[in-house]
């Protein structure tokens, strides 16, 4: 099979990180017999740059047209004095929007050979963690009414939250149906003890839960939530929640996996057509020095294998050779331990492909 994959290595690091994962999806078409081909195009500081604006009207059109996109990073130091519509990270919303993703996968696990950088006690993760995030990505808060008025104590600000049943159902979908393929429990988080749209959440998702009898689902108000990812994040499956409760959790959920160089992410909507990438940023401290680790990219490509293209044995390759590497010791600076030899990134890129 042919694919075309839109590439948007963005700034800082993502150019080196997304050439890494275009090796290794180039090794995993060689072996299994598919073609991969990438046209890049500009997003964020280097679209800034060369065209005047963040998200040139080619790289939209470019990525509508291509069967998956791969992202790396956008944003730096040099583009932090413009003003909100022209910085570099208006381009990821404005892709988000233009494809339609509405559902944001984050997986997050412990690799047994990092689990010295878990930042929790060795108690706590002794059976380790596999979890995935789904958090609705084009609802909620951060789009609602938002302003400045006159209040009870004078000006005030205010955003609001809104959800309808189709956008809380089709995000339902998702994660039971993920839940399928993975352990079979969702776990539901809001705040329905306060909140309206959360009791239209909570509600929408049981009644959901009912077309899929072989999928436990529970709720769990999102500050336990919080509390438990940090106390036993072993018993989270796949979690299902809204934007706003999904983008703090999540960051939480990366960090107590060790490194955040290693966690990917897919935005999809109702296609094929993801957008995948890190959920790092462009790391503009270490950019150009040959320090950043691949992985988070590397697996998002193998996110893409799997959800965008249906090439689930391949993207078990990648994952394989992403854990066999960490098993023989390889490991960038960012997940080295003292006496470690740090490999570059194209050291560790060079390891993965061999393990290929
Ligand atoms: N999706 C995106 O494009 C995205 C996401 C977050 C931040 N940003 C942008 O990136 C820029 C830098 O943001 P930040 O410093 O807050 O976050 P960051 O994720 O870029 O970096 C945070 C820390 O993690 C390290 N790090 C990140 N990725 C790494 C990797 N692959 N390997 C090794 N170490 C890695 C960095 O060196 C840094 O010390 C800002 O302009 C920000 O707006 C972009």
């Amino acid at each position: 099979m042919e694919y075309n994959i839109a590439l948007v290595k963005g700034d800082g690091i993502g150019p080196e990180v997304v050439d890494g994962a275009v090796a290794v999806l180039e090794e995993v078409g060689e072996k299994y017999g598919h073609t991969f081909r990438f046209k890049s195009y500009l997003a964020g500081g280097c679209a800034i740059d060369a065209t005047g604006v963040p998200l040139p009207p080619e790289t939209v059109e470019g990525c509508l047209a291509s069967d998956s996109v791969l992202l790396g990073a956008v944003g730096g130091p040099k583009w932090d004095t413009l003003s909100g519509d022209v910085r570099p990270e208006r381009a990821l919303l404005g892709l988000r929007s233009k494809l339609g993703l509405y559902t944001n996968l984050r997986p997050a696990k412990l690799y047994p050979a990092l689990a010295g950088k878990c930042p929790l006690r060795a108690e706590t993760v002794a059976d380790g963690f596999d979890l995935l995030m789904v958090r609705e990505l084009t609802g909620g808060i951060y789009f609602g009414d938002r302003g400045r008025r006159d209040g009870k104590y004078g000006p005030e600000a205010y955003d609001t939250e809104a959800y309808s049943v189709m956008e809380i159902e089709r995000i339902a979908h998702v994660a039971f149906a993920a839940a399928q393929k993975r352990r079979g429990k969702v776990i539901s988080v809001d705040k329905a003890n306060v909140l309206e749209t959360s009791r239209l959440w909570r509600e929408t998702v049981h009644r959901v839960a009912e077309q899929y009898p072989d999928v436990t689902v529970r709720d769990m108000l999102v500050d336990n939530a919080a509390m438990q990812l940090v106390r036993w994040p072993g018993q989270f499956d796949v979690i299902v929640t809204t934007n706003m409760f999904g983008d703090i959790l999540s960051d939480e959920a990366s960090q107590i996996t060790g490194s955040i160089g290693l966690l990917p992410s897919a935005s999809l909507g109702d296609g094929t057509r993801g957008l995948y990438e890190p959920i790092h940023g462009s790391a503009p401290d270490i950019a150009g020095t040959g320090r950043a680790d691949p992985i988070a990219t590397i697996l998002s490509g193998a996110m893409m294998l799997r959800y965008s293209f249906g090439l689930g044995t391949e993207a078990d390759c990648v994952e394989k050779a992403v854990d066999k590497a960490l098993n023989d010791g390889c490991r960038t600076a960012d997940i080295a331990g003292p006496g470690d030899e740090a490999l570059s990134c194209g050291q560790m890129v060079r390891a993965i492909l061999d393990r290929i």
